[in-house]
């Protein structure tokens, strides 16, 4: 049984320990269409890589103990200077979907340093960059809740008085977007009818930036094409 995209926001935690299963064959082809999707849409090159033992042996990790992980996305797209931002909101609406099926994921910060003979990696194009890694797979983890922010202490209005129930929803499952390190650095403006996003500088914030925004869309019900 699947769960709402509004469960989904609200359980989704980082889970850095697998069982070290490959993604049932269902759920793999779903993905793999997705994602393909994803790709003509955005021009992106996201990966699949399903199946694979010692999945991240190639890589250096930024931060965190990650044990079983067997399958990944690969977020990798032309460099750019939207393409962070592009990762973060193509790569959550992947990761709700996963956590709506019952599947685990993580974000980590990955740097193919070290690769092994006989350990797939995915393909990295000239010009290309690999932004980020998206862990994917089963696990009996649910993760732990962290402090987080307010909605007010990440966002500002021009008529804190009369702030609109669309804006107010948005920055419920914003503050809920998965960010590097926890860090929270956005911040949401509707100033009159205008709606934008910042962020002040940090480690992947950018990716950051366009997870919070998928959010924000999710909550609000407002278009992509509303944001300055
Ligand atoms: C862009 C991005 C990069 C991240 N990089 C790492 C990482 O390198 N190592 C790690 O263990 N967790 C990483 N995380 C997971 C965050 O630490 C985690 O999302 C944050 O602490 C909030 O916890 P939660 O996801 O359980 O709600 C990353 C998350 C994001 C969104």
């Amino acid at each position: 049984m699947t769960m709402t995209m509004e469960e989904a926001i609200k359980t989704r935690h980082t889970i850095r320990t697998y069982d070290g299963r490959a993604l049932a064959p269902e759920i793999a082809r779903t993905l793999q269409s997705m994602i393909a999707e994803i790709n003509r849409k955005a021009g992106l090159h996201f990966q699949l890589m399903n199946g694979i033992k010692d999945a991240l042996a190639p890589y250096t990790i930024r931060y965190g103990k990650w044990t079983g992980v067997t399958n990944y996305i690969s977020l990798v797209g032309k460099d750019g200077p939207h393409l962070d931002e592009q990762c973060g909101y193509y790569g959550e609406q992947l990761v709700l979907w996963a956590q709506q099926h019952g599947l685990k994921t993580g974000w980590v910060e990955t740097r193919l340093e070290n690769p092994a003979e006989g350990i797939p990696v995915p393909e990295i194009a000239a010009g290309e960059r690999l932004v980020i890694t998206i862990c994917i797979g089963y696990s009996e983890a649910t993760g732990s809740h962290h402090k987080i922010k307010t909605a007010e202490e990440m966002s500002e209005t021009s008529d804190p008085a009369n702030v609109p129930d669309w804006f107010r929803k948005g920055m419920a499952c914003a503050i809920l977007a998965p960010t590097a390190g926890n860090q929270q650095l956005f911040k949401i403006h509707l100033n009159g009818e205008t709606l934008s996003i910042d962020t002040v500088p940090g480690f992947l914030e950018k990716v950051d930036l366009g997870i919070a925004k998928y959010h924000f869309e999710l909550g609000s019900g407002i278009d992509h094409s509303r944001w300055e």
